[in-house]
């Protein structure tokens, strides 16, 4: 694949990673893209790199624009390992290039790769100029690291967004309107929900920002690029940073002999009686990172374990350390389970949807296997609440 040119003078020179199937725990089953990109103006720059087995790759792209010793900047705006891995071999062969990061940013350069040559830290409000260009610098902390920062090229009306708007998603395409929008759009917010939901209160700080300013392309480094969706992008990661949720009520359970399961069936046929939108989750059969994507705009979550050794499930105890760490706000929780003698799972499960701030409905805790009679009493327990 060659160099894509953005804007006159522009281009996309990442690499695509069309193997990537787990990006640290997050399935990702479209594969993924880590956009560089390089502008050619008095003073060539380069805007963030890839993993460091595609560092090859990369420089071939650039090659094929400009001779990759004629860099003068490169601007990192993130050093998470997907955008700087690539670092250390452009140091060896850009001998001449000034390196530009947020202070954390260059503090992380130091630590992770040993690189102090010509670095020089910069923060919001700070510019560099590029000569018929000027790059704005924008700190946007824990999106997704405390380093990260945006590139904004008001000349170009150009936003380099870093991990922000980004996708995984491996494609030939570089641009929205050359890719399925549906596709790219429940990408985006899976991304979102597995990456960047812990962070909402500073993305909507950084959505403050940016809508000062004039934009025209948005260039993300996982993903396609936004030049035609941009409103819609805009407005999905405003509704998604607000916690704004829908009619939308999410079961997830795992069950050993079912009896849990005919609770979970109990639960959705009250909210289907109210009219929402539901979705039965099995976790033995759905993954937790595609389960966080319903949840972006879940009302409810009611979540459903049986009681196993004194305990919860081993899947249920696992979709719950990812979804507190992964902080939700402002949805409605309810937890539910049988039990044969003991019963700790419903507590449990409870505990730790209170841990994330949810309201709760009340707990339906069963013993044993739970007869039509004990069904109808729970579904309409829940339907009282709601
Ligand atoms: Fe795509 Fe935080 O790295």
């Amino acid at each position: 694949m060659k160099a894509v040119e953005v804007k006159k003078g522009i281009y996309w020179v990442g690499s695509v990673d069309w193997d990537l199937r787990n990006f640290h725990g997050y399935l990702t089953q479209r594969g993924s893209s880590y956009n560089a990109y390089l502008i050619l103006d008095e003073k060539v720059t380069l805007i963030d790199n890839v993993k460091s087995h595609l560092a090859e790759d990369l420089i071939a792209r650039i090659s094929d624009i400009i001779d990759p010793a004629k860099i003068d900047y490169i601007v990192q705006n993130h050093i998470e390992m997907d955008h700087s891995g690539s670092l250390p071999a452009l140091v060896e062969r850009c001998p001449n290039a000034e390196l530009f990061a947020s202070p954390k940013g260059v503090e992380g350069i130091e630590k992770q790769y040993g690189i102090t040559r010509k670095t020089t830290a910069v923060k919001s409000g700070d510019t560099l100029a590029l000569g018929k260009r000027t790059l704005h610098f924008v700190q946007t902390p824990m999106v997704h690291w405390p380093d990260n920062m945006v590139s904004y090229c008001p000349e170009e009306k150009i936003l380099f967004s870093n991990d922000a708007f980004g996708q995984h998603i491996a494609s030939s395409e570089r641009f929205d309107d050359e890719y399925s929008l549906g596709i790219t759009m429940l990408e985006a917010a899976k991304y979102y929900a597995n990456i960047v939901l812990p962070y909402s209160a500073q993305v909507q700080k950084a959505l403050a920002v940016a809508e000062t300013l004039d934009i025209s392309i948005i260039c993300p480094s996982h993903g396609l690029i936004w030049r035609t969706h941009i409103p819609e992008i805009m407005a999905a990661y405003r509704k998604w940073s607000a916690n704004t949720t829908d009619r939308k009520a999410l079961i997830i359970y795992d069950t050993m002999w079912k009896s849990t399961e005919m609770l979970a069936v109990a639960v959705k046929n009250a909210f289907e009686r109210k009219g929402y939108s539901i979705q039965l989750i099995n976790l033995q059969k759905n993954h937790i990172s595609d389960i966080m994507t319903d949840i972006l705009t879940a009302s409810h979550i009611c979540i459903g374990s049986p009681t196993l050794n004194n305990n919860i499930l081993p899947t249920v105890a696992a979709f719950l350390t990812y979804l507190t760490g992964l902080a939700p706000r402002g949805r409605t929780g309810m937890a539910f389970g049988s039990y044969g003698w003991s019963g700790q799972s419903v507590g449990m499960v409870e505990e730790s949807l209170k841990k994330c701030g949810f309201d709760m409905l009340e707990q339906v805790r069963i013993q044993y296997i739970p007869d039509e009679q004990t069904l109808l009493s729970v579904t309409k327990q829940v339907e009282d609440q709601i």
